[in-house]
């Protein structure tokens, strides 16, 4: 369903996105993981068309996404949601505004039928009595709920979440993780979830990936992953800050850095 072919990104010295190769299977939740910086929110943002790569290839359902025009690519990121790392709510509309606005901006439905829409969405993220609220009256958890609705207000095919349940207290993000569940079994909806938080991914994923230094370090079933040998791996799901994964620089590279030489 989604398939990408050495995509590579860099902006000024930076290489984010080094060759990755990767396919993301319909109907299933693919979960990637990485460190931050690592270059997983720019993925996203390559899938659904907002970022051009610098080479590389992403096919969505047999289309070749970089040889669309704008119209081509349209058609396509309608059978998209996308969840964003911030929510990125309109805080001057209502949550039923922000979960009409896609369907407004891409649709002719009466708007007797938007709000049918508006209000099927909500109660699918368990927020049916919040359509008049501000998003600044709701809980971060509410928010990224809201976000989710107005991700699948158009009924994609396709969700990508970026960092679902970053920020959130436990049982909020085990709620998100039953969403994505729930909508990935129920709607059949393939799912592309971004995250840092190594247990959701290895409850809901089918498969999980591991980016590091912009390449697929690893990629497979939760099991595979858990019982994989490569001290990379064993470091980042772990969580050690010690291991081959150097974060901080060294105490001389930082002297060099500070003394400027
Ligand atoms: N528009 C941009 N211009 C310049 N640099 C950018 C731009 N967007 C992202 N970057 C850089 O690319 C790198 C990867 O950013 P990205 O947001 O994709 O990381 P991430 O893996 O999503 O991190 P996090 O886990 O913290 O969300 C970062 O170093 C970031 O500063
Ligand atoms: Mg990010």
């Amino acid at each position: 369903m989604i398939n990408v072919l050495d995509l590579q990104k860099v902006y000024g010295p930076l290489k984010v996105l080094d060759g990755v190769t990767l396919e993301c299977e319909r109907g299933k939740v693919t979960a990637i993981l990485g460190e931050s910086g690592g270059g997983k929110s720019t993925f996203l943002k390559i899938l659904i068309g907002a970022v051009e790569p610098d080479a590389g290839d992403i096919w969505i359902d047999g289309k070749n996404i970089r040889t669309l025009n704008e119209q081509g690519l349209d058609a396509v990121r309608q059978q998209i949601g996308m969840l964003f790392q911030h929510a990125a709510l309109f805080h001057s509309m209502t949550v039923g505004e922000n979960v009409a606005l896609p369907i407004l901006e891409n649709t002719t439905l009466d708007d007797n039928i938007v709000e049918i829409i508006v209000k099927m969405k909500l109660e699918q993220v368990g927020l049916s009595d919040f359509e008049e609220f501000m998003p600044g009256q709701l809980s971060g958890g509410m928010q990224k709920r809201v976000g989710l609705a107005r991700a699948i207000a158009l009924d994609p095919k396709i969700v990508l979440y970026d960092e679902p349940s970053g920020g959130l207290d436990p049982i909020s993000a085990a709620v998100i993780d039953k969403l994505i569940v729930d909508l990935n079994r129920v709607l059949g909806i393939t799912s592309v979830v971004v995250t840092h938080d190594i247990r959701s991914a290895m409850k809901i994923a089918h498969k999980v990936v591991l980016l590091h230094q912009g390449r697929v370090l690893i990629e497979g079933t939760p099991d595979d992953l858990a019982t994989a040998e490569d001290p990379l791996v064993r470091q980042f799901l772990n969580g050690d800050p010690d291991g081959p994964i150097q974060l901080r620089k060294s105490r001389e590279e930082y002297e060099r850095s500070l003394l400027g030489n």
